[in-house]
């Protein structure tokens, strides 16, 4: 028994030594150390032996397993660092590599243009009409006639339409104006409402003009509403947008849907009203139609002219978001080039 234990402590330390992996060491762990290994078959036999016996060779045996257990321990921290070192060399980091850098995107200048509009006329009192009363793909009904445009009346003109081959009379809308007369059919006064959206214009694409566009439309109907009301908003709107620096005119003008019309110039933001190119040397830029809804509307939509008047207004939120930039293309809103929509 006793050279059977120094044959186990010998060949074991071998082993030990020889192990190249943590792997390799627990299977030696396992071949001599484990319930089933070599060192705990001797102990089984130790049943059987003289008190003598069993007082000596199990003590040895016991030294044996402590020996065994302090090697392989050692070995085992020994090869554990070595392992770790060789994963540290491979899988190393170079923190000092530039970054994957992935810059923030952020809400269009159009988006936040409308944005910042439609916050002003909730201020006053406005909400925003719900998105389907407001189709970009509309009929010539309500986009002209129940607007109070004659059938074929060369007022149509003034819009260049878009018409599409879905059916007869079937349009991309020329102005967001349609929407106040859903919104009429659906709401009888007092309504005070906006709708922002996209209009398209058959037109040759230039610096000023794109055929596709973004208007937002107001709307208020209740009773004694005068056209000193609708003055007192569109200053009111423009002095929140621009600032209270900014001179406004309005100019006597002509929609078939509003009577009396008329359009409101903000001074040209370029040349601060001496006239240059972008204002055409008048000093003015236009940024909305408005007037007093036309009687014909009111009846067309079942209100009583008698007792109910009211105002709209039509804006062109390029038109605003270039005058307060100071933006001269519109066409750079359209073409997505971050270089200028980080600027925003
Ligand atoms: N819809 C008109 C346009 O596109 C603007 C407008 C709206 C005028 C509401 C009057 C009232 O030119």
């Amino acid at each position: 028994m006793k050279d059977k234990l120094e044959a186990i402590l010998k060949s074991a330390t071998e082993e030990i030594n020889n192990a190249v992996s943590v792997v390799d060491l627990d299977n030696v762990k396992l071949k001599y150390l484990s319930r089933k290994g070599e060192l705990n078959s001797i102990k089984k036999n130790l049943k059987d032996m003289s008190d003598e016996d069993k007082r000596i060779i199990g003590s040895m045996a016991n030294n044996v397993s402590n020996e065994l257990e302090k090697l392989i321990d050692e070995k085992n921290s020994q090869l554990y660092k070595i392992e770790l070192d060789k994963k540290l060399q491979s899988e190393k980091i170079d923190i000092t590599l530039p970054s994957d850098f992935r810059p923030q995107g952020h809400v269009h200048p159009l988006t936040q243009t409308i944005n910042e509009i439609v916050e002003i006329f909730q201020g006053l009192g406005f909400s925003v009409m719900p998105s389907e009363y407001s189709p970009e793909v509309e009929t010539e009904y309500i986009n002209f006639d129940m607007l109070n445009f004659p059938p074929n009346h060369p007022a149509k003109d003034m819009q260049d339409t878009f018409y599409t081959k879905v059916a007869p009379n079937v349009i991309l809308r020329s102005q967001t104006s349609g929407a106040q007369i859903r919104q009429m059919l659906n709401q009888s006064p007092p309504v005070r409402v906006i709708s922002p959206g996209r209009v398209y214009r058959c037109e040759s694409v230039s610096a000023r003009k794109n055929n596709l566009f973004h208007q937002i439309e107001g709307l208020l109907v209740d009773k004694d509403i005068t056209f000193a009301d609708l003055k007192g908003i569109l200053n009111e709107f423009v002095r929140l947008y621009f600032g209270s620096s900014r001179p406004t005119r309005f100019r006597a003008s002509y929609f078939p849907f509003t009577e009396p019309s008329a359009e409101v110039d903000v001074q040209c933001i370029m040349c601060g009203g001496k006239g240059c190119r972008t204002c055409s040397n008048t000093g003015w830029l236009e940024v909305l139609g408005a007037g007093m809804v036309h009687v014909n509307v009111l009846k067309n939509v079942g209100i009583d002219p008698e007792i109910y008047s009211g105002f709209a207004f039509g804006m062109g939120v390029e038109r605003l978001a270039m005058l307060k930039y100071a933006i001269n293309d519109i066409r750079l809103f359209f073409n997505n080039d971050v270089r200028f929509l980080k600027q925003f």
